[in-house]
């Protein structure tokens, strides 16, 4: 396993591979590696011959100082487990200054619209940030294809908008939600939830499966109603936002409409602790 700080390094290393016919799939993330990201490496070695894994925690995306300052740090167990997928695989760890050359910030974007809901409008600046990273990192391995979790569902539509407005010729691929054995979706974040929170968490995915049920023979307003009121009783879980949307566009469900694909979404706070996660309703 190779660890490379420059692009410029980087980049010569994987002229040299594009130049005996290798094809190459890249994986972003901001370290602290789980089950959810493995897969995704997992994914990309076993549809391509060279893998790269990006690992940079993108200050520009955090709308919250706290939660950027409190996001874990593990170079050292993240690269254990990465050599343990495969020895071949190249990490890119930049420091900020290779990634913000200049100024520590991000560049603004029209998504037409995807960015302005849910996760856009509850963490302002969040996408410019994501969108404004992700580009650089593409545009710096130019893979043949990119992975990212369905765990971000809207992030994952984002880059597909941005991969089409740019024109970049790389092919996203979205990558199944990893869950702990409780349902709850896997994230850094769960590290910081106290052990009975952590087992209480389960509720968000039960409450969307629940949903899912539910939208089988009620209306969106019906569902989300029975989830606004799931969590007023719920002591320790608070609901930021439950939301149906059009699978494709993020738009919110007006009418329910056969030939459209539906995704509930949905965000909560446990003890000041925010996780996120999304189902597929049909
Ligand atoms: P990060 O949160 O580290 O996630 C990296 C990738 O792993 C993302 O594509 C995310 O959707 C995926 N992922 C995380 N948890 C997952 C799970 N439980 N199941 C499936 N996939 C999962 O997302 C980011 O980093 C950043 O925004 C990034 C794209 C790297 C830009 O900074």
């Amino acid at each position: 396993m190779r660890v490379f700080d420059a692009k410029l390094k980087l980049q010569s290393q994987l002229r040299l591979m594009r130049s005996e016919n290798n094809t190459i799939g890249m994986v972003p993330t901001m370290g602290a590696l789980h089950e959810g990201h493995l897969a995704l490496v997992r994914q990309a070695l076993s549809e391509n011959d060279v893998v790269v894994v990006s690992i940079f925690i993108n200050p520009t995306q955090f709308n919250n100082p706290e939660d950027l300052n409190k996001y874990p740090r593990s170079m050292e167990q993240d690269s254990k487990l990465l050599s343990e997928l495969s020895e071949e695989l190249l990490i890119f760890a930049p420091g900020i200054r290779e990634m913000y050359p200049e100024s520590v910030e991000s560049v603004s974007y029209n998504f037409d619209g995807i960015e302005e809901v849910m996760e856009g409008k509850h963490r302002p600046g969040h996408f410019d940030g994501v969108a404004t990273i992700v580009e650089a990192l593409l545009r710096a391995v130019s893979p043949d294809r990119a992975y990212f979790g369905e765990k971000d569902y809207q992030q994952l539509q984002i880059v597909r908008k941005l991969v089409s407005q740019k024109q970049l010729p790389i092919e996203i691929m979205g990558c199944p939600i990893v869950r702990e054995p409780s349902g709850l979706a896997m994230s850094s974040r769960n590290e910081r939830l106290p052990k009975r929170l952590r087992k209480e968490a389960s509720f968000i995915y039960k409450t969307l499966q629940a949903a899912k049920v539910k939208f089988g023979t009620e209306s969106a307003i019906e569902v989300s109603d029975w989830v606004d009121n799931e969590f007023n009783i719920h002591p320790d879980l608070e609901l930021e936002y439950f939301e149906i949307a059009d699978a494709e566009t993020l738009r919110p469900i007006r009418r329910k409409q056969k030939e459209n694909k539906y995704r509930a979404f949905i965000a909560v706070y446990a003890e000041g602790i925010r996780l996120i996660d999304n189902i597929a309703l049909n």
